[in-house]
């Protein structure tokens, strides 16, 4: 099996690697705050609803970045060395592994598996998809400082559902956690091979920038109330 660390990435990045650097480091403090927040209000009230909400966006970007993943090779896929080709598809078919894994987690939670994107994802996506629409590097650049900013939500997942008892839940995120490693050690190793042009660093800054203002938002305990007012209201729209 091809091991990451092993294939060297080039010096595509060098201009903007400060930049580069601050945004993920603000996206994923920024994952993280927001994901204490929901857990000390999950604390308050204690709603299994709540955490399978919570829940739902997070299944939903797995099965995203699998579709993303293939798009990414079938578009742009014959620019690329074909050890990156089988990187990818290893991160995809990890991906999936993640929407199944989670999707059952979710489940056994009283959830129902999204299988159309849930209001609360759309803006992450729509920015995903259109950074992918221009540019061969862009969608890399977007979610890789996504995957950065979902790594910030780890340790106080795993805190806030430890002190619940959610075991399914820690298990599943720590074996999440140590595939986004090599997901993240992936997106970096791409841009940074491929990068080549100043139009090249302008597309992904603007990618990043963009992701940067989105990604924390799926972790916020209003997030998840305004998911859970929604369906609510439409339940009470049907029974009407
Ligand atoms: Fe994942
Ligand atoms: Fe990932």
């Amino acid at each position: 099996m091809l091991d990451v660390k092993k294939v060297r990435g080039g010096s595509g990045l060098d201009p903007i690697s400060a930049e580069v650097d601050e945004i993920l480091a603000s996206a994923e403090e920024a994952a993280r705050v927001a994901t204490k927040s929901f857990f000390d209000s999950f604390q308050k009230d204690p709603n299994p609803a709540a955490l399978a909400t919570w829940l739902e966006t997070r299944v939903w970007r797995e099965i995203d970045y699998v579709y993303l993943l293939n798009a990414q090779i079938g578009r742009y896929g014959m620019r690329l060395q074909r050890k990156h080709i089988t990187l990818l598809a290893k991160q995809s078919f990890q991906e999936a592994e993640h929407y199944e894994d989670l999707g059952q987690v979710l489940e056994n939670l009283g959830g129902t598996v999204p299988t159309s994107v849930p209001a609360q994802a759309q803006e992450w996506s729509s920015w995903l998809w259109e950074c992918m629409d221009r540019h061969h590097l862009a969608g890399i650049a977007a979610w890789y400082v996504s995957e950065t900013s979902a790594s910030g939500s780890f340790e106080p997942t795993f805190e806030g559902c430890g002190r619940h008892g959610y075991t399914d839940v820690v298990k599943c995120y720590k074996q999440i956690e140590i595939d986004e490693k090599f997901h993240t050690g992936l997106g970096r190793q791409i841009l940074s091979t491929y990068t080549e042009t100043d139009e090249d660093r302008a597309e992904i800054l603007r990618a990043m920038r963009g992701m940067q203002k989105i990604a924390w938002k799926t972790f916020t305990p209003e997030n998840v109330a305004a998911s859970m007012a929604a369906r609510s209201a439409s339940a009470a729209a049907v029974a009407n």
